[in-house]
């Protein structure tokens, strides 16, 4: 085969659509249905089994059937590529991938055939190949030299770029892909040398990835569902990951880089603390924050448990740093979870008055802007999409969400194992609402506590319902797509999805590592030496060292009588820090009766990347000073750029 074809061939199993015409529900529907009703764990050990060549398969085959819907996204591939890594089987030192695949020692858990290990390893030289020619392209993201060009989300699979309209950038995509490289150099470093010609060539790639990441990740960003311009949770979290790899990775290499990377590293961590928001059930993560293509919802999203999935397997549960068995994750999992519940009829199971009260197909005509994240009932597994206002094919599940919760939990699972304890939190919404179990704060040690074996076993069932969801919803022929028809439990959308392929076989994964009996990959115990102990004892400098700021302008409509005033108040220092003696005078040089427009004279540079308070307030004649009613306004600025705030005056 000729190098292009075969590079060709090797990204194609990469490439989905988000295009394609909705296919007939109705044609799947009995396959669906026959599958219903799980009785046993070993029912769903048994369908693991026979699914996992199947899907893996799928991930290698070339799956197009119509190239014009093909794309090659930066974002799926990484995920795929570092995916197939976790499926591969540990290396003790000084043995090849192929030896150990093949090898009987019982630290060496063959989890995929020979062959498939074989089939992964030579994808990733024509992985690197393929992204490097991406990597250098010039498209409508800018150029490789100013590296603009890396927060290109999608190029077509033959390697041009492709120029119509797109949510761009799209700035997670350089950073999974570092990332998925420096796992596979690791990996294969720690059987022996790697081919001198190919780490110069991967290294290079991480390098231009990491460094577009240093430099932009405080820049805001379309996020992974390619339709809010801000910042996303997810983006944050897979840049911080690769910083936080980079940073050890070149230790030996390039000391300026690592120490550059460190620093960002540190930042982009802090920041992520910024999108934490506190719910009824304790904390939960506003997945979009600084948005600025005025995109409206509650934020309660599946990108925050994707998020989680981006730790090294030998993470610990320090809630800052959002790994999967984090308080700060494991009540935001019960609050995306929850915002789900009522809204898919397949959810319903017979419940035939719930599904009739919710309008199909949904569409959104208003932002909903009024949720909750208290928990009225304790939880159940169910399908869950992307966001609950989605519309996109009329907003159904999702395999790959609904996949998230599942590994989110199995691997929480299994870190709690090797840890030998649970800490719970104050909150304890998450152990009393999903794994029904009211246990209070405090930390329940294997061997001393008897609840402590119940608790994983608990949230391991919790995962399991929720893989046997997604059993449900995928047919005997192992054929996954992008989404779930909420009504007839078909596959929707991109067919034979890529992504929903690997997080099957990742989650799967997942699951076999949280059963067995103790685990922890000579990887993953490196990736845990002392050399990140900063990470764990990050103190946060003031937001303001590493963020830009927003220029806003502020039109408001307020009655005033003659003698009156008007300011503007608020958190940040630039409005004063609520003190009304530093709060921005307006002009009312345009003020008519029609319209009594109080102005500021020229825009506010505000403190970029957060979230700020604020407040109209009269100064009367006679010195006293009204405040408007109502509770503080709230926007978020971002590091850049501008916009006006248009609104008026809330009477009492
Ligand atoms: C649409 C999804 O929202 C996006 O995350 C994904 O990268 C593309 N489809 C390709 O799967």
């Amino acid at each position: 085969m000729p190098p292009i074809a075969q590079l060709l061939l090797s990204l194609l199993p990469l490439t989905t659509s988000t295009h394609f015409p909705p296919h007939d529900p109705n044609l799947r529907d009995e396959i669906v249905a026959p599958l219903r009703g799980l009785q046993s764990q070993v029912e769903l050990d048994a369908w693991a089994a026979q699914i996992r060549e199947k899907a893996l398969d799928k991930v290698f085959a070339n799956i197009g059937r119509d190239p014009d819907y093909f794309f090659t996204w930066t974002r799926d591939a990484a995920l795929t590529a570092s995916g197939l890594l976790s499926l591969l089987p540990l290396l003790p030192s000084n043995t090849s991938p192929a030896i150990a695949a093949a090898s009987s020692q019982p630290d060496t858990r063959s989890y995929i055939s020979h062959d498939s290990t074989n089939r992964t390893l030579s994808f990733f030289s024509d992985y690197v190949d393929g992204q490097l020619v991406l990597q250098k392209l010039s498209n409508p993201s800018g150029t490789y030299e100013t590296l603009e060009g890396l927060g290109e989300p999608k190029f077509h699979p033959n390697l041009t770029a492709y120029l119509g309209d797109w949510g761009r950038p799209q700035r997670d995509g350089p950073a999974l892909r570092a990332s998925a490289v420096m796992q596979y150099i690791d990996y294969m470093t720690s059987a022996g040398p790697l081919d001198p010609a190919f780490g110069d060539k991967a290294i290079q790639l991480v390098r231009a990835d990491l460094d577009y990441t240093a430099k932009y990740w405080n820049h805001t960003t379309f996020d992974l569902w390619e339709e809010v311009k801000g910042s996303s949770f997810f983006t944050t979290i897979a840049q911080f990951h690769a910083l936080r790899h980079g940073a050890a990775f070149f230790a030996s290499i390039d000391a300026r880089r690592s120490q550059e990377y460190k620093e960002e590293a540190k930042k982009a961590l802090c920041f992520a603390q910024e999108y934490l928001e506190d719910g009824e059930a304790g904390k939960w993560v506003r997945s979009n924050i600084n948005i600025e293509n005025g995109v409206k919802r509650n934020d309660l999203d599946a990108n925050s448990m994707l998020a989680t999935l981006l730790s090294p397997p030998s993470s610990i549960c320090a809630s800052h740093l959002f790994t999967p068995c984090s308080a700060h994750s494991l009540t935001n999992l019960a609050s995306v979870i929850r915002s789900f519940t009522s809204l898919y009829p397949i959810n319903h199971d017979g419940e035939t008055s719930l599904v009739a009260s919710i309008p199909l197909p949904r569409e959104q005509t208003q932002p909903q802007m009024t949720f909750s994240t208290s928990f009225s009932r304790p939880l159940r597994p169910i399908a869950v999409g992307r966001y609950s206002e989605d519309t996109y094919y009329g907003g159904n599940p999702w395999y790959l969400t609904t996949l998230a919760a599942a590994e989110q939990l199995y691997r929480a699972s299994t870190i709690w194992k090797r840890e030998g304890r649970v800490q719970v939190s104050g909150d304890g919404a998450f152990w009393e609402r999903v794994v029904g179990l009211p246990v209070g704060a405090g930390v329940y040690e294997s061997g001393t506590d008897d609840i402590y074996e119940e608790m994983l076993e608990k949230v391991r069932d919790f995962a399991d319902g929720m893989l046997d969801v997604v059993r449900q919803y995928i047919p005997q022929t192992g054929q996954v797509d992008e989404q779930i028809d909420k009504v007839t439990g078909a596959g929707r959308s991109a067919r034979d999805l890529t992504w929903s392929y690997i997080a099957l076989l990742t989650t799967l994964r997942a699951r076999s590592d949280s059963l067995a009996a103790s685990w922890l990959s000579p990887r993953s115990a490196r990736a845990a030496t002392s050399d990140e102990t900063w990470l764990h004892e990050l103190e946060c400098p003031p937001p303001s060292d590493y963020n830009g700021t927003m220029s806003v302008g502020f039109e408001l409509e307020v009655e005033t009588k003659w003698g009156e005033t008007v300011f503007l108040a608020g958190s940040s220092p630039s409005l004063g820090s609520w003190d009304v003696s530093r709060a921005i005078r307006l002009s009312a040089r345009d003020y008519t009766s029609p319209k009594p427009l109080w102005k500021t004279k020229k825009a506010v540079e505000i403190e970029g990347r957060r979230g700020i308070e604020w407040k109209i307030v009269k100064l009367q004649a006679d010195g006293s000073v009204v405040w408007e009613a109502g509770e503080n306004r709230v926007f978020y600025t971002s590091s850049s750029g501008s916009r006006t705030i248009a609104t008026r005056w809330r009477g009492a």
